[in-house]
């Protein structure tokens, strides 16, 4: 029997609930890591990634896939789509989240990964793809503007405090 291509990119089934609020964590960490204002997470939205990521299986406009290397959940991508009759695009794809286990980054999983989302959003007909990251994630900006990604917008935070005391 012909080896199957490693990794396997797949879509996420039930099963893998556990490697997803896994890694979904971890992609929480490192985003935390990478800028130290942006929002942190609590205890309690810990404790709520499990339903975060059963929602990301369940949603009727959502996708999420996987990268399987030797039979172990070594990725996953996140991605959702949107119409709107008040703005053009009128249809755009978002990716809301993607993570590469550290130890298997740099061999084209995450792009990969990108590349199965987008078959959904050409299957659902999108026009754009959007995203966030954080600034100061290096590897976030690398991979975005590797694959033709432009900043659009700078979200910008000050304590309230803070605001005042410059006013
Ligand atoms: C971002 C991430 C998903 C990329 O996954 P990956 O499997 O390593 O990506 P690829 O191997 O497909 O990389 C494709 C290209 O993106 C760019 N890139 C990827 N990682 C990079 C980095 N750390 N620094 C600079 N450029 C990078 C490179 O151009 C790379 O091509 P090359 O390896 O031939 O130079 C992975 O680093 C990750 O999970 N990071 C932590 C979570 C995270 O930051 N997610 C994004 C949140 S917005």
């Amino acid at each position: 029997m012909k080896p199957k291509r490693e990794p396997m990119i797949r879509g996420a089934r039930a099963s893998d609930r556990g490697d997803l609020v896994e890694m979904r964590l971890l992609l929480q960490r490192h985003l935390e890591a990478s800028n130290p204002r942006i929002w942190r997470m609590t205890e309690e939205g810990e404790r709520k990634i499990a339903e975060e990521v059963e929602q990301m299986l369940c949603g009727e406009d959502s996708r999420v896939v996987v990268a399987e290397v030797g039979g172990v959940v070594v990725g996953y991508a996140y991605g959702t789509v949107s119409r709107r009759a008040s703005f053009t695009p009128r249809s755009v794809g978002f990716i809301n989240g993607i993570y590469v286990r550290e130890p298997y980054r740099r061999r084209g999983i995450g792009t990969r990964l990108v590349g199965e989302l987008c078959k959904f959003f050409d299957a659902e007909k999108m026009e754009e793809v959007n995203l966030r990251y954080v600034v100061g994630n290096r590897e976030g900006e690398g991979f975005w503007r590797r694959l033709g990604f432009k900043p659009i917008i700078h979200t910008a935070n000050t304590s309230l405090e803070e605001l005042e005391r410059r006013l």
